[in-house]
């Protein structure tokens, strides 16, 4: 299946509120092995997960002890319609008669319950088996946003899923309100919403350690008609070009230095006809010698050190947070804020590089701007 049309499955699936898209293990332990000393004594919470079935439950049982957690929680949510089905980790009986409802598991340790000097899943479904404690199910319906969850989230550090694209929005709104710390699975796209692009401009959340251009590999249920393939166990898989990470922890990218080798001139770098920025189409050629404002393609933000640059506003339509007041003018006069000699390019991400640069340069920039 082409890239194109599984994106166009992705906006109808966003649209149509389906969003069973079920991460693979691979690419959980691709991105949290670098968080490793970051979750050491913390309580981890997966709300948007079925523990039988999810990879992230999966990924943090087993790894319970090599991380060091006080503790796991996790919970599903009723409407997930591969609940009891599709991707069942373990058996237990007892718990899920009727397998449709939520559940939530709680664990503080795992025991090698098999004596077998190792800590792994066997472990977790001995526990989960014989701890009657561990396991239970929930009230409501397990919704991210429910008074049972949110008590949950309460007693979070992080929390760590793959949320439903469509209520991406809430979903980070909920974790800021409650100040936690967390590392999700995105769509790009979220980048450019409002309120997603004010937090990575004050800093506040970032993508995380997988290159956010090589998009994921996600397991769909059995009924979707469009994937990209079949896996070994004859299960659908779909790939999404245009998934990412999202955090508010540390990630050492961030704090690296872009390499600048470019220098400014006005042939190679125009301005945009309605915002004084000049047009940068490529990151690995921001000049290394400008200091007013650059509009950069969105790749910038997977690299982006809050060090070395300010983010000003983003360039659409119109300005993502309108900054500098223009909004209002080019609603009026029907301009595309990314023209450059009447024609608009992609959406720009605007920026300013914030080391000083010596007196006789920048006199020279003014004299050009
Ligand atoms: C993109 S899937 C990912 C599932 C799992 N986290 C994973 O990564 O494999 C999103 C999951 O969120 C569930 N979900 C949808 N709306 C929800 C809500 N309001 N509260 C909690 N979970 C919800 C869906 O049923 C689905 O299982």
């Amino acid at each position: 299946m082409e890239t194109k049309s599984l994106n166009k499955n992705l906006r109808k699936a966003s649209q149509a509120k389906k969003d069973e898209f079920y991460t693979q293990l691979v690419d959980i332990e691709k991105e949290l092995k670098h968080y490793k000393e970051q979750f050491r004594g913390k309580v981890v919470y997966c709300n948007c997960d079925d523990p039988f079935e999810s990879n992230f439950f999966k990924y943090f049982a087993a790894n319970f002890n090599a991380l060091k957690l006080k503790k796991l929680i996790t919970t599903s949510y009723v409407k997930s319609p591969i609940v009891g089905g599709q991707l069942l980790l373990f058996e237990v009986e007892g718990l899920k008669p009727s397998g449709k409802e939520p559940f939530k598991i709680e664990i503080k340790k795992v025991p090698d319950a098999d004596g077998n000097g190792a800590i792994n899943l066997d472990d977790v479904e001995y526990l989960l088996k014989h701890d009657k404690n561990t396991a239970t199910p929930l009230r409501g319906d397990g919704d991210f946003r429910s008074e049972e969850c949110i008590k949950l989230i309460k007693k979070a550090d992080i929390v760590v899923t793959n949320p439903p694209f469509s209520l991406f929005r809430e979903y980070v709104a909920q974790l800021v309100e409650y100040e936690k710390k967390f590392i999700i699975i995105g769509n790009t796209n979220a980048l450019t919403y409002k309120e997603i692009f004010k937090l990575i401009k004050d800093n506040k959340l970032r993508t995380g350690y997988t290159n956010f251009n090589v998009g994921m590999f996600f397991v769909v249920p059995d009924d979707w008609e469009h994937f990209h393939h079949k896996d070994e166990k004859g299960r659908k898989i779909a790939r999404v070009s245009t998934s990412c990470w999202f955090t508010n922890m540390d990630v050492e990218k961030h704090k690296e230095y872009l390499t600048l080798y470019k220098k400014y001139n006005t042939e190679e770098y125009p301005k945009y006809d309605h915002y004084n920025a000049i047009e940068v189409s490529k990151v690995a050629e921001i000049p290394m010698d400008y200091r007013g404002t650059m509009g950069v393609p969105i790749t910038f933000l997977d690299k982006y050190n809050p060090n070395q640059f300010e983010i000003i506003d983003g360039l659409n339509r119109y300005t993502i947070l309108d900054v500098a007041g223009l909004n209002n003018n080019a609603v009026k006069k029907h301009l595309h804020m990314t023209e450059i000699g009447g024609k608009s390019t992609y959406f720009r991400v605007l920026i300013k590089n914030k080391k000083k640069i010596k007196y006789e340069n920048r006199t020279a920039q003014n004299s050009n701007s």
